[in-house]
């Protein structure tokens, strides 16, 4: 795994915080964003829901780049959950075509940024053709260093941690590990994030007061954010406002 953000303290950052009113030594290291409110977007226009996933792959494109910017080295966002496909088979028929379409479009841009890309999620149970994009996505960036960009396809919290624990005792009878050995760090690594830090803020626009399934062993200590900005509204300055507001959290981890 390359080490991201090599691209340093330089003075261009510096300024950029300083305009923004940001402590640049103080950046969140990864932000996870459950991307949501399209379809209430969209309803409030007077448009097709899909009209919302339309305009919220915009905002996801500004805060790709905000991130980059602001040195935030991991963005993870919950693009599809499991539960997701209980919607009507018009709307999921419309997100597979739209994940295909923006994997394809976007990487080639998003690799000539340095931004290395992550699929994670259960990507055996979606078509072939998206599981090819993922492949070529992740072959593609997988040396690049500025960023990495997860995006949770087909993910559940509950099932990633259930496959873990499946994984994980495989491994126990086939004698690679000791169940003593079981740690939490070991039982991490079984997870889709193995090798990536713990979020530090997890950001769900939309009006929700849930987390609905998104990274619940890996959201343990993270500052959580609940805005009433829809997902296709949320811009660069949210993402600025959000990050303001962490800098005077006082994380504790517990301690006093
Ligand atoms: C989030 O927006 C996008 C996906 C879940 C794919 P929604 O589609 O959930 O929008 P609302 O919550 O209905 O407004
Ligand atoms: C969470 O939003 C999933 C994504 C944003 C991809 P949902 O809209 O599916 O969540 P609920 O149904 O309101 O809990
Ligand atoms: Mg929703």
């Amino acid at each position: 795994m390359p080490i991201l953000g090599e691209q340093g303290q330089d003075a261009k950052f510096q300024e950029l915080c300083c305009s923004f009113g940001l402590e640049p030594s103080n950046i969140p290291q990864h932000v996870a964003i459950v991307m949501d409110g399209n379809g209430r977007w969209a309803a409030k226009k007077g448009l097709p829901r899909v009209m919302g996933h339309k305009q919220g792959a915009e905002s996801l494109r500004e805060v790709i780049r905000a991130c980059a910017d602001f040195h935030v080295h991991y963005l993870s966002v919950y693009a599809f959950s499991s539960e997701n496909w209980t919607r009507p088979a018009e709307e999921v028929g419309f997100l597979m075509k739209f994940f295909r379409e923006l994997i394809a479009r976007e990487i080639p841009k998003l690799h000539k940024e340095g931004v290395r890309v992550r699929i994670l999620g259960d990507v055996e149970g979606l078509d072939k053709d998206l599981r090819d994009l993922v492949r070529y996505a992740h072959e593609t960036t997988e040396n690049n260093t500025v960023m990495q960009f997860n995006i949770l396809l087909n993910y559940g919290s509950r099932a990633e941690m259930t496959l873990a624990v499946k994984r994980l005792s495989n491994d126990i009878v086939a004698g690679v590990i000791a169940a003593e050995s079981v740690t939490e760090d070991v039982f991490a690594s079984y997870l889709y994030t193995v090798d990536i830090p713990d979020p530090d803020i997890v950001i769900r626009p939309g009006g929700e007061h849930r987390l609905s399934n998104f990274l619940l062993w890996q959201s343990a200590y993270s500052e959580v954010f609940f805005l009433d900005t829809l997902w296709p509204d949320f811009d660069r300055v949210a993402l600025v406002q959000v990050v303001a507001q962490f800098q005077t959290r006082k994380r504790r981890f517990g301690g006093v």
